[in-house]
């Protein structure tokens, strides 16, 4: 893997996007960072000693439903307070370039890549602030709301317990088939601020080598990063504003 940028966060070069190119781009935890948002495996990425596994899963919510609540009502908290960083304020602004060409997919359950201005945007493990009956198949539906004990567990109408709209571990992510098509479509392949460790996203990179530009952006390299020709190591709210060249446009895009 070539290592580009430095962890000075001054780059060496930027990534020139050709007026065919279609961009795909995948974003972990580590992209939320620099708004104060926990990663899962850094540095504070533990909940009260438990690892993510062990509070987003199917068995987790039958076992201790008013665990996984509190859980999801600290992290919605957590993101009510947050604000966009540069990087997805750069993203959103390389969006507004390349319309279509353009295909944000993101593991995060936050909401800041619309706050910055991105539309569209494929939320493979779920969203944050939309829960979904447990049981009946009534639509997904926008809650704020945070659950915590000494109040009980959200009912729906049909008896059944409300729970996140999350994709938790052995469930299926959302979003699949529009992601496959623009894996297959791509020509330059972005990965930002995710450890390359939970699948099925550590794949993609890999997925996407015969027909793309497989490029990590990330303070260290992932798990996974026999997968990226390139990486520029640094913070994505650093490194994303000015990494872009858009043929056709007069200076750096995301500048
Ligand atoms: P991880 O916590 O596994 O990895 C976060 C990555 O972000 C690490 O590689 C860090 O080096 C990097 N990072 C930290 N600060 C950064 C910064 N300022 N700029 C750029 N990168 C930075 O998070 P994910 O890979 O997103 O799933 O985790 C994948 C999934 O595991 C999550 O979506 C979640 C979790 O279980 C579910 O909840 C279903």
């Amino acid at each position: 893997m070539n290592r580009l940028g430095s962890k000075s966060g001054h780059l060496q070069s930027v990534i020139e996007i050709g007026e065919t190119d279609r961009v795909f781009i995948l974003t972990g935890a580590g992209i939320s960072a620099e708004s104060g948002l926990a990663t899962f495996r850094g540095a504070g990425g533990l909940w009260r000693n438990h690892r993510i596994e062990e509070v987003a899963s199917p068995q987790a919510w039958r076992r201790d439903p008013v665990t996984v609540w509190e859980f999801y009502s600290q992290r919605r908290r957590a993101a009510l307070a947050a604000q966009p960083n540069p990087g997805h304020l750069a993203l959103a602004r390389l969006e507004d370039i390349l319309g279509d060409r353009l295909f944000l997919c993101t593991q995060n359950v936050d909401d800041l890549h619309e706050r910055a201005g991105s539309r569209g945007a494929a939320h493979m493990h779920g969203e944050l602030f939309k829960s979904r009956c447990d049981t009946c198949d009534r639509t997904p539906f926008e809650d704020r709301n945070t659950y915590e004990p000494p109040d009980g567990i959200p009912h729906c109408g049909c008896g059944g317990w409300i729970r996140p709209h999350i994709c938790w571990f052995g469930e299926v992510p959302f979003e699949m088939d529009r992601i496959a098509r623009a894996l297959d479509e791509c020509t330059l392949f972005l990965a930002v601020g995710t450890s390359g460790v939970v699948e099925p996203a550590a794949s993609f990179a890999a997925r996407t080598r015969a027909n793309a530009r497989t490029v990590y952006i990330g303070p260290e390299e992932p798990t996974n990063s026999y997968a990226f020709a390139e990486a520029y190591l640094g913070k994505a709210g650093e490194l994303l504003p000015g990494l872009f060249h858009c043929a056709g446009a007069s200076r750096r895009t995301t500048g």
